[in-house]
């Protein structure tokens, strides 16, 4: 353990020296001890610190809406980027991976319009593959939002930002794609049993899919996935030659969230 050899002498003299070193020994050893100790205290210190900040740091999160705060990285990917929603948002947000899904299927949308554009879920899609966007909603809080989020994506510069009533926008307007994701009426839509056109807000499928049209025949709707696809096949009859029409179903993790209508050029 000591070398004593090194020092040489006699026996006591190497003796002391074999008590000395030992002495050393064990003091380093002690020494090295209490700092690895204190190191771990000051880990343990920092690992409740940061769990501290994060927890002061979290939203207010309501029982209502803790069920879609689990599956906010299936919303907004870069959540924890500083993604903003209200509660309506919550509920409402097209998940992510479908608004994908709309962005690639809007083949030749140079313009997009997003007609209910809520917490900005597809505009940033839309605006990730290079369309111009633009992003209606009738509620000054969500476009504000929706503009952040965007930010965080680093996409704003692609979005046209507009609050107002779809309704009475749309006649001045004009783009290559029209995008509906209109209000389902709230989380009870999923009590009814077969979802007619009638029961979508603001108004009636069929009078959304006419003003749609006033900005161009290609139109995308998303709608619940328990909506009547008689009806939504029966809007491209609205149009005179009828328009094509495409229905597909959409899954996030093996769950059927929507389906979405595809009409006219953007339908296979
Ligand atoms: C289902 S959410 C849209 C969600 C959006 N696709 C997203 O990913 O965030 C419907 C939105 O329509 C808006 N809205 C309701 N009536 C409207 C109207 N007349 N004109 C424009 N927006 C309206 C609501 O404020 C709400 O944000």
């Amino acid at each position: 353990m000591v070398n004593s050899h090194s020092h040489g002498g006699n026996l006591a003299s190497s003796s002391s020296s074999t008590l000395r070193h030992v002495s050393v020994f064990t003091m380093t050893t002690a020494s090295r001890r209490s700092k690895k100790r204190r190191k771990l205290r000051k880990q343990e210190v920092n690992i409740r610190a940061k769990f501290r900040a994060t927890k002061e740091s979290r939203p207010i999160i309501s029982p209502k809406i803790k069920k879609y705060w689990l599956q906010r990285y299936s919303l907004f990917s870069r959540y924890d980027e500083g993604i903003k929603m209200d509660e309506e948002g919550w509920f409402s947000v097209t998940p992510e991976e479908i608004a994908v899904r709309h962005a690639q299927r809007s083949v030749g949308g140079g313009v997009v319009v997003d007609c209910f554009a809520g917490m900005g879920g597809n505009s940033i899609q839309f605006a990730s593959l290079g369309y111009h966007v633009i992003a209606i909603d009738i509620d000054p809080r969500k476009v504000e939002m929706a503009s952040n989020n965007a930010k965080i994506y680093g996409v704003d510069n692609y979005i046209d930002f507009i609050v107002g009533d779809f309704l009475q926008l749309a006649p001045f307007l004009k783009g290559n794609v029209a995008f509906l994701s209109p209000p389902w009426g709230g989380p009870s839509y999923k009590n009814i049993n077969n979802f007619t056109l009638d029961l979508l807000k603001p108004v009636n499928g069929y009078t959304l899919f006419q003003v749609a049209q006033t900005i161009t025949p290609n139109i995308i709707m998303f709608l619940p996935r328990n909506v009547d696809v008689c009806e939504v096949e029966q809007l491209s009859w609205l149009s005179s030659p009828p328009l094509n029409v495409e229905i597909e179903e959409n899954y996030v993790h093996g769950f059927l969230k929507g389906k979405t209508a595809y009409f006219g050029n953007v339908a296979y």
